[in-house]
């Protein structure tokens, strides 16, 4: 590992070892007892940039049959809802628990554990999400958020399934972008295959410049690039590569190879419309951001998700033989297969995020 690489590991690590010291004040959300290595922890977003493209669909029916797959093991799935404002996961899960985040956040429960409400389905676990449009994400101070996120990373589960506000805003980027590999919702349209680059170029964005807080030395050089570049992606990187110093070219380097996001198409008409949609979109964001991204799979069109919307049971089990439950499972292998992502990668980020919110600096 080169030195630079060393040095970005180390720094996370440090300040996420402080973060998660009980005896601090900041951190008095943050309950030590059950603290396990972060590093068992897989969390997934689920984003998409615009509402309607079926991302809650996709979240509870991704988190059922992720569920089905773990059981004979002590494997659990957990849903979040994140969408804070306005959730939805609950009715599309048809359970509507008493508790929600808004416990947490509003501190009549301190634990997240106690939030968490086992469903009828198996191996899957649930919390709701916050109504009160106080507690949208944006409107949180930055110890709540980091505290939601410390105590998010340390539950009971194999896989935690987070799904996201339908906005691109800094906060819901943030939350994408402190993985590794979130997963981002398209249609096939055009407009939404749009909203979906931009949404990834955003969090990709907001993800290097976070990296390069933990390494002041190399921040000021970045910063000046940056601003030549005016915002310009293409221009930043090709700065990067033509005028930026070996340390500052491997740090961006690091940065772009760690963020590899996943896609999935939805509501095609024909899978193969699902593979060409994906083809293209692989392609084209490939080549202009220099990141890898992974195909999920596609989920055709089915009625029988309007119905199991309308009837508040996901359609995963209410018609676990329609085309799109097919497509869910199919996604759910390839979800929990996908051995191109790096856990440690995310405790990179995770590291960092925390420290920054810790320090109250913006990112
Ligand atoms: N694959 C699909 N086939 C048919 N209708 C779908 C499909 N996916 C989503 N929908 C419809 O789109 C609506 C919005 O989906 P939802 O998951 O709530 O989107 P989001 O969370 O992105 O706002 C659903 O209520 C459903 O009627
Ligand atoms: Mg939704």
């Amino acid at each position: 590992m080169s030195l630079v690489l060393e040095k970005l590991k180390d720094a996370a690590r440090t300040r996420w070892s402080e973060i998660l010291k009980p005896s601090q004040k900041a951190v008095e959300l943050v309950h030590s007892k059950n603290l396990h290595s972060q590093d068992s922890v897989r969390l997934v977003p689920i984003a998409s940039g615009k509402g309607g493209v079926g991302k809650t669909n996709m979240a509870v029916n991704l988190s059922i049959a992720a569920g089905l797959k773990f059981v004979g093991t002590k494997k659990r799935v957990l849903l979040i809802d994140g969408d804070l404002g306005m959730p939805s996961t609950d009715l599309v899960l048809g359970i509507r628990p008493n508790i929600s985040i808004n416990n947490l956040i509003e501190k009549t429960i301190d634990d997240i554990d106690k939030l968490i409400t086992a469903t009828r389905f198996p191996q899957l676990d649930f919390i709701a999400g916050a109504e009160e449009a106080s507690l949208i994400l944006g409107n949180l101070y930055y110890q709540q958020r980091r505290s939601l996120m410390g105590q998010i990373s340390k539950v009971n589960a194999e896989l935690v399934i987070f799904d996201l506000g339908a906005s691109a805003s800094k906060e819901v980027l943030d939350f994408f972008s402190m993985t590794s590999s979130g997963i981002v919702v398209l249609n096939p349209e055009p407009s939404s295959i749009r909203n979906g680059y931009t949404f990834i170029k955003n969090a990709l964005i907001r993800r290097i410049r976070s990296e390069f807080e933990s390494l002041s030395e190399y921040k000021s050089e970045f910063d000046r690039l940056n601003t030549v570049a005016r915002g310009n992606f293409q221009i930043l990187a090709q700065n990067v590569e033509k005028v930026g110093s070996k340390e500052l070219r491997e740090i961006w380097n690091t940065a772009l190879s760690r963020f590899k996001p996943m896609i999935i198409i939805n509501r095609v008409e024909t899978l193969s419309e699902g593979l060409q949609t994906a083809r293209k979109f692989v392609k084209n964001a490939e080549s202009l951001l220099g990141i890898k991204i992974f195909y999920l799979g596609s989920v055709m069109r089915d009625e029988a998700v309007v119905r199991a919307v309308r009837t508040q049971c996901p359609f995963r089990i209410a018609d676990p033989k329609c085309q799109a439950s097919r497509s869910i499972d199919m996604i759910a292998n390839n979800l929990l297969s996908n051995k191109e992502l790096d856990l440690s990668d995310n405790f990179l980020s995770l590291g960092r995020i925390f420290t920054s919110r810790l320090l109250g600096r913006p990112i």
